[in-house]
This record gives C-alpha cells, sequence and structure tokens, in this order.
C-alpha cells in the first residue's frame, strides 16, 4: 500500500473515531449519583425525585409518578386506565403487579359484533361501550402498602397542590389537544376543558380531578371502587351508554404476577407476565436472535434487521395464537420462552429471502388513531428500582372525560380480539385466547423491563408504542448490550419494527441508510416508511460501570429525567 494512501486511511480512521466519541459524549442523557425518575413529563420526574428526596422509596415514588402523570399528561397518565409495575429491590427480589383492566360482568364474547356477526366500528374504541373496568388506583395503592415507607398523604399532597395549581401546555400537547378535538366532541354530551383552544403556555386546572384525589386521599383505595366516587362513575359510564356497574368496580382487585424471567448472554431480563404479552414476546425474540453475531452486523446493518424481524415474526405470531389472560387460558408459557423452541421456530429462516407471513389473509391496516400510553423508570438512593407502563390504550382513551370527577376513561377493550383474525387498532390479529369473557383481563403489549448484568441492576425500561412497545424495549437493550451504546444514545436511535401481520417492517422516517433499505427491499422484504411516524417513547436509566445512573429520556416526547 502507498504511504500516501495509508495515510489517508489512518487519519480517516482517526476522524471517524473522534466522530464516534465526540458523538458518544454528545448525546449522554443525565447522569446522577443516587436515584433518578425519568417520566412522560417534567411535573410527574420532579413530583417523583421529591418524594425520593423525603426518604421515600422506589414504591412511594410510583405512586407519585403515575398519580402526577395522571395530572399532567391526561393522554395517557391516568385514573381511569391501568397498567403493569416490574420491580427489582435492593436485595435481588423480583416481582412484578399487574393493574390492567378487566371486562365488565355484562360484557360477552360477541359484544362489539352486528346481528351478521361483522364488527361494530368505534364500539370498542370510542366512548363508554369501549371502556374496561380501571385498575390504577388498585394498582398503586397495593404497590405502595406492600413497599412503601410515606403516608399516603405525603404523596398525595403535592399531586392534588399540582393539580390545583395547574400545569402548563406545552407544544406537542397543544397540537395533540388540538388533533383530538372532534372525537372529544363527539363522543362527550357536554362540553369539557379539552374543548377550549389551549395553546402553549397555557395553564390548565384540574379541580375537578383534585377534588376525586382529595376524596382518595381520605377514605383510601375503595372510595374508586366502592365509595362515592364508584357510584358516580358507575352512574356516568351508563348513563353515556356503558355496561360497567357499582358491582364491576366493588369486585377490581390488582395482581401480584410472577414476572418472566430469562437470560441473553449475560444478562437477565425481567419483564411483564401475561396478561401482558411483553415478557414472554421480548423472551422468545432475544432467545431467536441470541446465537446470531449481531455485533458484526452492526447498528441497523441489513443482516441485523433481517435477523430481529425475523425473530419478531415468529413470536408475534405465537402472541397471537397462544396468549391471553393467565387466569382464563393456559398458555405453553415455559416452552414458548425456552431457549430451544426460539432455536427451533429461526431454523426455516435464511437470509437469502424473508420468511412469509401471508399463510393467515389479513386486510391492510391503517393506524389512523394517534396512541398514547406511558412508560416510567425510577431507581432510588436504596437500589430499589420499578418499572411501569401505564395506559388509556389510545389517546386520551375512549375520549369520554367525567367532567364531575376530572378524568378521562380508557378504551382498553379494543385490546380483546373482538373477532378471530380481524386486526385491533394496533394490527395485532387475535385468536380464542383473547376472545372477550366476564371479568377477563384483556391481552396487553406493555413491557415493564429490568435487566439485571452480572447479577447486578443494570438498566430499567420501557415505552409506550401498542404493538411497537416490545420491539422498541428489544432495540433499546441491544443497543447498549451489543453496539456498546450509552443511554441516551440508545433511546434516541431510529426504530424498527415487524409483527407478523401485516408483512412488514415499519421504520421511522428518513432515518436509516438508503442502501441498507433498498438492500432489504431487493431481499424481498416490504419496508412501510410513514412520513412523521414516531416508534415508541422510551424512558430508561442505565447504572454505569461507577455505579451512577445515566437517564434515556425519549426526545420524540416532552419526556425528562429528573435526580440526585
Ligand atoms: O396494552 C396495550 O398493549 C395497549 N393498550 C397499549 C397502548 C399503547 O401503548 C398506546 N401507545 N402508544
Amino acid at each position: 500500500m502507498k504511504k500516501i494512501t495509508l495515510i489517508f486511511i489512518i487519519s480517516m480512521l482517526i476522524t471517524s473515531c473522534n466522530q464516534e466519541l465526540k458523538n458518544v459524549s454528545e448525546v449522554t442523557g443525565l447522569v446522577t449519583e443516587k436515584a433518578m425518575v425519568v417520566s412522560a413529563r417534567v411535573e410527574a420526574s420532579k413530583i417523583g425525585t421529591e418524594i425520593l428526596k423525603k426518604g421515600g422509596n422506589a414504591f412511594d415514588a410510583m405512586m407519585a409518578t403515575e398519580l402526577a402523570l395522571a395530572v399532567s399528561y391526561p393522554v395517557a397518565g391516568n385514573i381511569g386506565g391501568g397498567g403493569f409495575m416490574v420491580y427489582r429491590k435492593n436485595d435481588g427480589e423480583i416481582g412484578a403487579l399487574d393493574y390492567r383492566e378487566k371486562a365488565p360482568l355484562a360484557a360477552s364474547k360477541d359484544m362489539y359484533l352486528d346481528t351478521e356477526g361483522n364488527i361494530i366500528k368505534g364500539k370498542s374504541t370510542s366512548g363508554a361501550t369501549a371502556v374496561g373496568v380501571p385498575g390504577t388506583i388498585a394498582g398503586v395503592f397495593k404497590a405502595q402498602k406492600k413497599f412503601g415507607v410515606l403516608s399516603v398523604q405525603e404523596i398525595l399532597a403535592p399531586i392534588i397542590a399540582l393539580a390545583r395549581k395547574g400545569v402548563v401546555v406545552t407544544k406537542k400537547q397543544e397540537k395533540r389537544i388540538l388533533r383530538h378535538k372532534k372525537a372529544f366532541k363527539k363522543v362527550n354530551k357536554d362540553s369539557i376543558i379539552f374543548l377550549k383552544h389551549w395553546k402553549e403556555g397555557d395553564t390548565i386546572k384540574y379541580i375537578a380531578l383534585a377534588n376525586t384525589l382529595e376524596r382518595i386521599l381520605k377514605n383510601g383505595r375503595d372510595e374508586f371502587y366502592k365509595g362515592e366516587t364508584s357510584k358516580k362513575l358507575a352512574k356516568f359510564i351508563q348513563n353515556n351508554g356503558g355496561i360497567i356497574t357499582e358491582e364491576d368496580l366493588g369486585k377490581y382487585e390488582a395482581k401480584w404476577r410472577t414476572p418472566i424471567t430469562f437470560t441473553y448472554d449475560n444478562l437477565k431480563i425481567t419483564s411483564m407476565s401475561p396478561p401482558s404479552s411483553g415478557g414472554v414476546c421480548l423472551a422468545q425474540i432475544m432467545n431467536g436472535i441470541e446465537p446470531y453475531d449481531l455485533q458484526a452486523y452492526g447498528h441497523n446493518s441489513v443482516k441485523a434487521m433481517q435477523v430481529i424481524t425475523e425473530a419478531e415474526r415468529r413470536a408475534y405470531a405465537d402472541r397471537s395464537y397462544f396468549l391471553g389472560d393467565p387466569d382464563f387460558v393456559s398458555i405453553p408459557k415455559d416452552t414458548l420462552i425456552s431457549k430451544s423452541y426460539s432455536k427451533n421456530r429461526m431454523q426455516s429462516f435464511s437470509f437469502d429471502k424473508p420468511t412469509a407471513s401471508k399463510d393467515v389473509s389479513h386486510g391492510s391496516v391503517e393506524i389512523v388513531e394517534s396512541m398514547e400510553t406511558t412508560h416510567y423508570s425510577i431507581v432510588d438512593q436504596y437500589g430499589n428500582a420499578v418499572s411501569v407502563t401505564t395506559t388509556l390504550n389510545g389517546g386520551y382513551g375512549s375520549k369520554l372525560y367525567s367532567s364531575e370527577l376530572g378524568f378521562f376513561l380508557n378504551n382498553e377493550m379494543d385490546d380483546f380480539s373482538s373477532k378471530p383474525g380481524e386486526p385491533n387498532m394496533f394490527g395485532l390479529i387475535g385468536a380464542k385466547a383473547n376472545e372477550i369473557a366476564p371479568e377477563k383481563r384483556m391481552l396487553s403489549s406493555m413491557t415493564p423491563t429490568i435487566v439485571e448484568k452480572n447479577g447486578k441492576l443494570w438498566m430499567v425500561v420501557g415505552t409506550p408504542g401498542g404493538s411497537t412497545i416490545i420491539t422498541s424495549v428489544l432495540q433499546t437493550i441491544l443497543n447498549v448490550h451489543e453496539f456498546k451504546m450509552g443511554m441516551q444514545e440508545s433511546v434516541n436511535q431510529p426504530r424498527f419494527h415487524h409483527q407478523w401481520l401485516p408483512d412488514m417492517i415499519m421504520i421511522e422516517p428518513n432515518q436509516f441508510n438508503k442502501n441498507v433499505i433498498n438492500e432489504l427491499r431487493s431481499i424481498g422484504y416490504t419496508i412501510d416508511e410513514r412520513n412523521s411516524r414516531i416508534i415508541g417513547k422510551v424512558d430508561a436509566i442505565l447504572v454505569l460501570k461507577n455505579g451512577k445512573l445515566e437517564a434515556g429520556a425519549d426526545p420524540r416526547g416532552d419526556d425528562t429525567a429528573i435526580g440526585f
């Protein structure tokens, strides 16, 4: 090699190394010494952190952050919805809490079908008929009662104060409210506060919600399920054509579950068990890709995207068939998450061409609704970690808002399979395992996850995004583990997604290498790149080698990390 060529190559290498170092240091998220809360709103992260500073632990901060999101992030934060928490205590104990909504007692398998057996458009997604029995208040009280150290009074006081003082509208929120206005008008008989033309910088006061929270503070968890609030809520839902009764609310219980655990290289991953598909699917996908050398293929390279896509395709096909509420259906969980099962499933994969998903016929899916869930991650100063994803399902849920009680109600009933083989609003195809039954929990994709490395807490991670939740969590873990990124850098990366049906790779627009996309197309993959789509809003925390915490707060939203 000529000397001049060699010099050129070396200088290029140095430039690219420098570039790499520069990029890494530029995108570092907030780093704190001991404790951190990362959530969708600065107000919620702040209140969660204040609770920790007062001596509260991650479970106190969970209650605080969840309810502060219900005030400051009404598009997804909620007391009219439900969620899942995965935790890891500082002594290594792990567990999971299921406060998912339930189908009401009067629900039935065909409740969203007309006399000819066709799905009645909108019935499972919009208004009172779409509402599942909410679980959030039961969830936060159950978690805090078992593990928290502060009084509920100490936790709720700042949240009630925030609701009374009001929350400043961000640019993104202004746009979101505007986008949903038509739906608010259609669903609600009377005017609601969100029909006002709120602009960035305005302050919205949530007085009705403050009053509801005050009653909950006074009378405890049962206020929502057996007290004045439950009576008002049941009446409100029925007056709007829904079927939830006081009995439904009275019977609601959050449930402790055994989380899904599995390994990937030297990582131990703990994630949500059914009725969420998150943990099982994540395990299947990671088991499927573990034998391949992703690092050698490169981040978002053709080969890495192929392997991940094919593992995703197979896992989502199983999701559709096997998964549902474990209290109603039996799930071959141990087989599904075993290494040998995924190895077998991947045997039909070759780098030469895609495996086709087309055996099951399916119309094209138009996801028109804005979808919002929210995730927050917490590590406290004692080393406890909490990973929570909570939702109303669609943005502002069913859009039905009780002006008297001050909150939106979910449209989680759409997460059931209304009719076998028909896609729900995430394009997910369901089967018998996820059909509707009274008191059953609808299948979820929420994937609150905690990762240990060599036996120590390493990452707390999760995201909204409906069916794309599982694959966004996957990519966030892989970006750090395989591709050696920092936490914030990993969260910032463009994401892609495959869910078996529709048979296409969805990608965030204008961010993937054009050659990679062209090559994938030439191998036979269909790539769906729509304008302004985002996949996930990941909020995560990484424990660095020196024991400090690095945040990954997703710039796709108003997400913010605070800590000390
Ligand atoms: O439980 C589920 O999987 C869905 N209801 C989550 C909805 C969601 O993430 C919407 N967000 N972007």
